[in-house]
């Protein structure tokens, strides 16, 4: 590979990043998914709720609110698009997965959106409506226009929103209940139940939704709900997602079969269902917050994404942080490998690869969300590196990963237990991959870029 310096670097990640960028009636709204012509997913021209956010992130450092603010208002004009189903109440609060914004030459044509019922396999995009408050909170703060978040329309947004998402349905614990592949992950990957993903972005969406909701009394049990939650979600993530030697040691120990409120072991999980692999990974002083929690099931899976937010959002303790970080460097070979970073580890295989995934071949292991590798995760590794004050870790990162994706064209994923094949359907020019490197960059030249994402302690 020829060696190239981190200024071209960085203007071949801006050229396409500028290059997504999509435009409704002249203004800039969004960033398509990718810009590879090859890909045979058309959809990949859409934006992307949760693709945009690291985008986003970039234009709000580079003082370029426009495009999130116009964004922002985007979504939630597209509220009303959902399609209801026969016998379904609306429900006002969800936000599409992604929406296509007509061409500049169709005067008449209107935005689009996809509430999951275009998607392949009609996921639930649950993650939209976190990640569109959280983004909310981040224009905010770069820009102090918190007459947007004042509005009519974005109060009755957050509270649609909320009212939604607080709604009692059939959880037993403060975590949120979802089904599979409704956030980045939005495959069929044994991701149903209480993901931690979903976890961290609730607890997100909740400290933020604390700062921007008005304290009018139409708010106030809402607001009063939103911070009890907040606290209980806390203390349950906390607590029973928590896995380290000490804590494996007593799941090893668990006594099963326990009624009552007592219970230690009250999701009545057994031990045998320890896998394998955990036995002598996990190195003393480092831990993680599990995969997903329930009935008799702890997924010990470990999900990249979902631990650095909770690092970001202060879900984790910073003791916890401090041991999720040593866990990425005393396993960095398997956790970042040739090219960052594992989406989820290990990947699953043989009978259980057919019943996690549905025997998709997309997710085969080591590819994909089976345990293939992201790079458009490296701006939340940078992050919970600093916040955590291992600047090493964060350079070590993007040192390694920025040369190769820059000749690689900037691949959506890597295959391999190492990371170190271009993915076997990934599309080149993915633009979420380029705008993470952006980010992560702005990260450690400029700590105080990192303020966009600052977590909030209540
Ligand atoms: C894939 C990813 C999803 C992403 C989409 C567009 O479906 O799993 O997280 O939003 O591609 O890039």
């Amino acid at each position: 590979m020829t060696s190239i310096s981190t200024p071209e670097i960085l203007d071949s990640a801006y050229a396409l990043l500028d290059a997504a960028v999509l435009t409704y009636k002249g203004e800039p709204t969004g960033t398509a998914a990718a810009l590879d012509e090859t890909v045979a997913a058309p959809n990949y021209e859409e934006c992307f709720v949760r693709d945009f956010v690291p985008s986003a992130l970039v234009f709000l450092c580079d003082g370029k609110p426009e495009i999130v603010r116009n964004f922002l208002k985007m979504v939630v004009s597209l509220r009303n698009q959902q399609s209801v189903m026969e016998g379904h109440e609306r429900a006002l609060g969800l936000m599409p997965a992604s929406f296509r914004v007509p061409a500049e030459d169709d005067a008449e044509g209107k935005p689009t959106a996809d509430f999951g019922e275009l998607a392949i396999g009609r996921v639930a995009p649950v993650d939209s409506a976190m990640w569109w408050v959280i983004l909310l909170r981040s224009y905010i703060l770069v820009t102090g226009d918190v007459a947007l978040a004042h509005s009519k329309e974005f109060q009755e947004s957050m509270r649609y929103t909320l009212d939604l998402y607080l709604k009692e349905s059939f959880e037993t614990s403060p975590a949120m209940l979802v089904p599979d592949a409704s956030f980045m992950i939005d495959r069929r990957m044994g991701v149903y139940g209480h993901p931690l993903e979903i976890q961290a972005l609730l607890y997100g969406m909740l400290c933020t939704a604390q700062e921007l909701l008005l304290p009018t009394p139409e708010n106030e049990r809402l607001l009063s709900n939103c911070k009890k939650r907040m606290q209980t979600l806390r203390s349950y993530v906390r607590i029973y997602y928590w896995l380290d030697l000490q804590r494996l040691n007593e799941i090893h120990r668990f006594r099963a079969e326990e009624f009552g409120k007592d219970a230690a072991n009250h999701l009545n999980i057994y031990p045998e269902t320890i896998p394998e692999w955990i036995d002598g990974w996990l190195p003393p002083e480092s831990g993680y917050l599990v995969g997903n929690l329930g009935v008799g099931r702890m997924d010990f899976r470990l999900f990249s994404f979902g631990n650095l937010l909770s690092i970001l959002f202060g879900l984790a303790t910073d003791e916890q942080a401090q041991q999720i970080m040593n866990l990425y460097e005393a396993r960095w070979e398997e956790l970042v490998g040739v090219m960052p970073l594992k989406i989820a580890y290990p990947a699953v295989d043989g009978d259980k690869w057919r019943y996690t995934t549905g025997s998709d071949p997309k997710n085969v292991p080591w590819s994909y969300h089976n345990g293939g590798s992201w790079p458009c995760l490296i701006w939340a590794f940078v992050g919970a590196a600093l916040r955590t004050g291992r600047h090493e870790l964060a350079h070590k990162m993007l040192n390694q990963a920025m040369t190769r994706l820059h000749h690689d064209n900037w691949p959506e994923y890597y295959d391999g237990k190492k990371g170190n094949l271009i993915g076997r359907r990934s599309n080149m020019k993915q633009t979420w991959t380029a705008s993470a490197v952006i980010l992560g960059h702005h990260f450690l030249e400029k700590p105080d870029a990192l303020a966009v994402f600052e977590s909030i302690n209540f």
